[in-house]
């Protein structure tokens, strides 16, 4: 190996995680792991799944755990790559709440009475739970833990993002400097993917007229029936227009699968129907989504395949979030561990 391979600047550090909620909309896909997979080659990634977030509100474990292994099927089907990535559970890495731990004692309790996502959380439960509000604490050590430079993340998580670069802070300035700063990742594209079925709302799991939500998993004859039953505006036109959500949704999702801009996509199908214009709108979710599917089918049948996913990308996160913690231990003061 040639010396300059060893001098090559670091690439930056991207961090993301999802709980597994099972199963993958359309746009969670356009909007979120699409783009993930596309930083891929310049970038060093970890993917988690978090699956000790998950338990701050009640859950079932069966159902957890099987959440847990299709969302991992999932991601691995819409392409984030085991050999390039690192894709881990949160559970699997030991680390992530002992950090949470030192971070916790660095925060100060309104902060985190104060944060939205709790606040909306709280609201909706009878009684509430530690974890719940140390949940946010939590959230910054998973990006602390491997010192994201990057972390893409939706509009709701700003909020937590802002509390991990303050606990960075925190701890660079009563200890040393120790973490970089975590900057938001929030990408442009496809990034408000609708219902289809009420284009001011955002597509998801939990909206009760489940014809609205394409998910990647999805049959082709599912995803046609559900974009051509798709609400349409009032004219004919196919446009972008304000007043026109439902066609620019789909303009949309179009414009995500196929990578091509929505202007142009405007200009073929100018003076044409809504009609064929839908049916084409089916057709690029189909080709986009079926090779996800038929991906997805063989992966969740092959526990071992998974495991070993699991296995390879808890080893090679636990050797960078070892590596933070010991030198956290060490900063706060804590001994030094027996080996
Ligand atoms: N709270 C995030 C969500 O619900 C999930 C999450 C946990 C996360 N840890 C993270 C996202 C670290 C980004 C980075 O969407």
């Amino acid at each position: 190996m040639s010396e300059t391979t060893d001098k090559k600047p670091a690439k930056p550090v991207v961090l993301t995680c999802a709980q597994p909620t099972g199963r993958l909309h359309l746009g969670n896909y356009l909007g979120a792991v699409l783009n993930w997979g596309r930083m891929q080659d310049d970038h060093e990634c970890y993917f988690g799944i978090v699956d000790q977030h998950a338990i701050t509100v009640p859950t079932v474990p069966a159902q957890l755990r099987e959440n847990t292994y299709s969302c991992l099927a999932q991601y691995v089907a819409c392409g984030l790559d085991p050999a390039r990535s690192r894709l881990f559970v949160q559970s699997h890495v030991l680390g992530h709440t002992e950090l949470a731990w030192v971070l916790g004692c660095l925060c100060p309790l309104g902060q985190l009475e104060r944060m939205t996502q709790f606040k909306d959380k709280s609201r909706k439960q009878q009684s509430v739970d530690a974890g719940l509000l140390f949940y946010p604490v939590l959230m910054a050590a998973d990006i602390l833990l491997y010192n994201a430079d990057l972390v893409p993340v939706g509009d709701d998580q700003k909020q937590h993002l802002e509390l991990a670069r303050d606990l960075a802070e925190k701890f660079n300035h009563r200890y040393s400097e120790t973490f970089k700063l975590p900057a938001p990742f929030i990408s442009k594209v496809g990034s408000r993917i609708m219902s289809l079925q009420d284009p001011t709302a955002k597509m998801s799991k939990s909206d009760p007229n489940q014809a609205g939500t394409v998910y990647v998993t999805d049959r082709p004859d599912e995803i046609r029936k559900k974009v051509m039953s798709s609400v349409t505006d009032s004219g004919a036109e196919v446009r972008a227009a304000d007043d026109k959500p439902g066609i620019r949704n789909l303009l949309t999702i179009m414009a995500g699968c196929t990578g091509r801009d929505v202007a142009v996509l405007e200009a073929e199908f100018a003076g044409k129907g809504y009609g064929d214009f839908k049916k084409a709108v089916a057709d690029a979710v189909v080709a986009t989504l079926d090779p996800v599917r038929l991906r997805y089918d063989e992966l969740i049948k092959d526990r071992e395949e998974l495991a070993r996913i699991l296995k390879a990308g808890a080893e090679s996160a636990q050797a960078t979030a070892f590596r933070t913690l010991s030198k956290v231990h060490r900063k706060v003061g804590f001994v030094e561990r027996p080996r």
